[in-house]
């Protein structure tokens, strides 16, 4: 039996683990850059929105954290307009090993580069990083265990540090809930995790993109039964830490940008909004072909209607347009986005 931070942990990047031993999230599930060209089109726009408020210089960075297969990296790298190709420099870091088919021009590293003047972008990065799982008993929270099989017990009250996140961002715990188990996940690992790469950022934008919760939802109990998941080839199956399957978790972004305003210094305007909102704002919006160019110029016709179908799932209100985009904006005279929306911080 092991903590479930640790299994988890393990169980994705342990010798053998999941991503560790290569496995790429175009086997398993889906995610933006992998629904077509639109996302990475839309990133583009942004990276020379930033290049732009930056004043184009002699070289520009764009960071893909938590890349994956890569095809964000080198969809920007090949889609990059002229006035950007000759001075973006387009990094994909992972942990997993590199595809062994790689784009000329994507730089391959481990670890997130310590100095970035450019565009930082982890798109489902934060929810593959291990975190405590919790369930309350006895008037407590106390970290759970699980074994190779996924059957749980119960084990320590959690330590300082995690009970005071719970209390600022999943204050549930004085809430009765009819007898059923309230479960939770705290971001202590993620909050500092983003911290890190956002503390690299010298001057530019990084955006997580990711599927979120906010205090508002979780003191409403829409997450009471936690969210931690598995998915195995396109399917969501129970959360069993044996390396065979993906293990997430929500990321509770809110938390993630107080923790990025607590721990970076300098000039610094952080958003959380949708990417539904984020991608209308980057000129992705939905248009249905018309029905004449089918008989006019059909593979066109079938070009833009599988854009379309792309773009209407890029930005479904219930899927992946309701993800969350934690975007700060570092050292930037002027804003690089109009789709502002609240600031998440306090
Ligand atoms: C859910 S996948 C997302 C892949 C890609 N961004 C996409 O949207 O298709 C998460 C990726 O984050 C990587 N990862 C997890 N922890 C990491 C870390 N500390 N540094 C770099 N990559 C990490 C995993 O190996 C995995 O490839």
């Amino acid at each position: 039996m092991l903590d479930w931070e640790l299994a988890w942990s393990r169980a994705l990047y342990g010798p053998n683990g999941f991503f560790a031993r290569g496995e790429r999230p175009d086997g398993h599930f889906r995610t933006s850059p992998l629904v077509g060209p639109a996302f990475a089109e839309a990133v583009v726009t942004l990276l020379d929105r930033v290049d732009h408020a930056l004043g184009r210089p002699a070289r520009v960075d764009f960071v893909d954290v938590g890349a994956g297969g890569g095809e964000l990296a080198e969809e920007v790298r090949e889609r990059a307009p002229s006035r950007l190709a000759d001075r973006v420099v387009v990094t994909a870091v992972d942990v997993a090993p590199s595809p062994a088919c790689r784009v000329p021009g994507v730089v391959w590293r481990s670890t997130p580069p310590r100095r970035v003047v450019g565009l930082v972008v982890a798109n489902e990065w934060l929810d593959a990083v291990p975190c405590p799982v919790l369930v309350r008993r006895g008037g407590r929270w106390r970290r759970v265990g699980v074994d190779s099989a996924g059957r749980e017990a119960v084990l320590d009250p959690v330590d300082a540090a995690v009970r005071a996140w719970l209390g600022r961002w999943w204050p549930i715990g004085r809430r009765a809930r009819g007898g059923a188990e309230l479960r939770a996940e705290a971001g202590t690992p993620r909050d500092r995790a983003w911290t890190s790469v956002v503390r690299g950022v010298r001057a530019g934008v990084a955006v997580a993109v990711d599927y979120h919760h906010r205090l508002a939802d979780r003191l409403a109990g829409r997450v009471d039964a936690g969210t931690l998941a598995g998915y195995l080839r396109g399917r969501r199956v129970a959360p069993i830490p044996d390396g065979s399957r993906d293990l997430t978790a929500h990321v509770a972004l809110d938390a993630c940008a107080a923790a990025v305003h607590a721990g970076v210094g300098g000039p610094l305007r952080t958003t959380l909004t949708t990417q539904r909102r984020v991608l209308a704002d980057l000129g992705v919006v939905r248009a249905a072909p018309s029905p004449s160019l089918a008989a006019t110029d059909p593979f066109g016709w079938l070009d833009a209607a599988a854009r379309s179908g792309g773009v209407a799932e890029l930005t479904s209100p219930e899927g992946l347009g309701g993800f969350g985009w934690l975007v700060h904006e570092v050292a930037l005279p002027v804003r690089v986005l109009a789709s502002g929306g609240r600031s998440p911080v306090h």
